[in-house]
């Protein structure tokens, strides 16, 4: 298989190993207690499985894991670069780190993921951040077992940016997931698709799918631990396998997946539409675990929008597809992502965004405004609206979708649904009768009320109530 030259090979983990061993020893030493570690995600799901990967090499090296900064001995921040709001909050947040640094000179502080895989962030933090003691990009994950090593037995601060951007996949090592019963898997890593406001493919590298055979593996295993509700994870699912050479693709591993005996719901994100099929949407309807519920990003309604992105797909040809996939899943949920004030959009051509949104009747949406982001195409475009002018459609766009939400979940009073209950409380204090948190197949949250003691199970449910963001139910005996 021509991507096996990409998974870290054996012997390069083997010496990852020895490290964890390494470090392991030095803190055995050092301390008559199990040294602590306390990390901290921003972003997206992506990076949430790659904090569990990180927690898993801490695992190897002897760590056990705390609830604050203030028991810790080590501090892993793993950022996110996708708008400038998420960078400004890791800069607040590094800022921080200084504190915990001078309560506890030994504490060793990292920062690593999408943002400090960006070589203006490493020499900020180099210049400007003295207390941040390791900087790793997205590339040199693999390598912290190392990188820590050396800053422990050196004292030298360490950058680690290196790295091919054809990526690699690290495999052999077992992430330490949060307990629950919804948990993610990766199944591929990087971007192809340079869509023209985005950073992803310049801080994760080219598309790489792990093997099929690995991931059913990792799925079973997450069965036996008790997951239930499991997302397959990559930027971009619909390209799964494009570089496998026909061993497999992405309908192909669902339908495997699908074939797993057990009772379980299995869901993915995310899907670009260019290259969501019919295929896939047959998948999906007939594989029955498969949950019929999907998140396919529009960004924009406006043609000459779209193309100026480099999404490669028109309003029209989004809207057939949205057509078909309901045509074959009636009950199939659609959420999707929106960016407001894309440089050169138009008041008028942002009217196209609130008639796609019409038409479409998302379930939900997460709503954006764009951000500059340094070496994409989009970083210097022209603007013709005023920052008033966008604020102003990104309210609007909220206001409609907000009424389109709760038009949707009206319609659920009264249905008789299944769900998976989960450990969470209602955290609201009103209609706090229902106490627990649930989702449905299609991901919509349902507060419940007579579900205590069913954490982790299937529940039959009747919806009661509806509101904006949730709906309100109770177990059926
Ligand atoms: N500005 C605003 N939103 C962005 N997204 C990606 N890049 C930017 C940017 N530069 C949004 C897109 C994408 C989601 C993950 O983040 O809508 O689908
Ligand atoms: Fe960014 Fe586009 Fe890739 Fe999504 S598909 S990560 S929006 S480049």
């Amino acid at each position: 298989m021509s991507n096996t030259s990409r998974v870290v090979s054996d012997e390069l983990m083997q010496v990852q190993r020895e490290y964890c061993d390494k470090v392991r020893a030095i803190y055995e030493n050092k301390l008559d207690r199990q040294p602590m570690a306390f990390t901290q995600t921003f972003g997206c799901q992506q990076n949430e499985a790659d904090t569990e990967l990180i927690r898993g090499m801490l695992a190897m090296m002897g760590f056990g894991f705390c609830d604050s900064i203030d028991e810790a001995d080590i501090v892993i921040v793993n950022t996110c670069a996708i708008r400038d709001h998420a960078e400004q909050r890791v800069y607040g947040n590094v800022g921080e780190l200084s504190h915990a640094k001078k309560n506890n000179p030994e504490l060793i502080t990292v920062l690593c993921g999408c943002m400090a895989q960006q070589k203006h962030v490493a020499e900020r933090i180099k210049n400007s951040y003295p207390y941040v003691d390791i900087v790793f990009g997205t590339h040199a994950l693999c390598r912290f077992p190392e990188n820590l090593h050396s800053r422990i037995a050196r004292g030298k601060r360490v950058f680690d940016l290196e790295g091919d951007e054809k990526g690699c996949i690290i495999e052999n090592i077992e992430p330490v997931r949060k307990q629950g019963h919804r948990a993610w898997l990766s199944i591929m890593y990087g971007c192809n698709n340079f869509c023209s406001y985005c950073v992803v493919p310049y801080v994760r590298g080219r598309e790489r799918s792990r093997d099929p055979e690995v991931i059913i593996r990792e799925f079973k295993k997450l069965l036996e631990q008790g997951y239930k509700d499991i997302t397959l994870l990559g930027q971009n699912v619909n390209s799964y396998g494009n570089d496998l050479e026909g061993v497999c693709d992405f309908p192909e591993l669902l339908e495997r997946i699908n074939a797993i005996p057990g009772d379980f719901r299995v869901r993915f994100m995310t899907s670009h539409p260019k290259d969501a099929t019919k295929r896939l949407f047959d998948t999906m309807a007939r594989c029955e675990k498969v949950c019929n519920s999907i998140h396919l990003p529009v960004q924009c309604g406006n043609d000459r929008v779209l193309k100026e992105m480099n999404r490669r797909y028109t309003g029209e040809q989004y809207l057939e597809l949205v057509d078909y996939a309901r045509s074959v899943m009636p009950d199939l949920t659609i959420t999707s992502d929106i960016i407001v004030g894309f440089p050169g959009e138009t008041n008028e051509e942002f009217q196209d965004t609130i008639k796609m949104l019409e038409r479409v009747r998302f379930d939900s949406l997460f709503t954006f405004i764009f951000s500059p982001r340094k070496g994409t195409k989009a970083w210097d475009m022209p603007d013709v609206l005023t920052k008033e002018e966008k604020q102003r459609n990104f309210e609007e766009l909220l206001e409609v979708q907000n009424r389109i939400s709760r038009e949707i979940n009206d319609t659920y009073v009264g249905k008789r649904l299944r769900v998976l209950v989960g450990e969470e409380e209602n955290d609201r204090s009103y209609n706090n009768e229902y106490t627990k948190q649930s989702r449905t197949e299609g991901f919509k949250l349902v507060y419940l009320r007579g579900a205590e003691g069913l954490e982790g199970q299937y529940a039959d449910i009747v919806i009661e109530k509806s509101s904006t963001w949730a709906l309100f139910g109770s177990v059926v005996k």
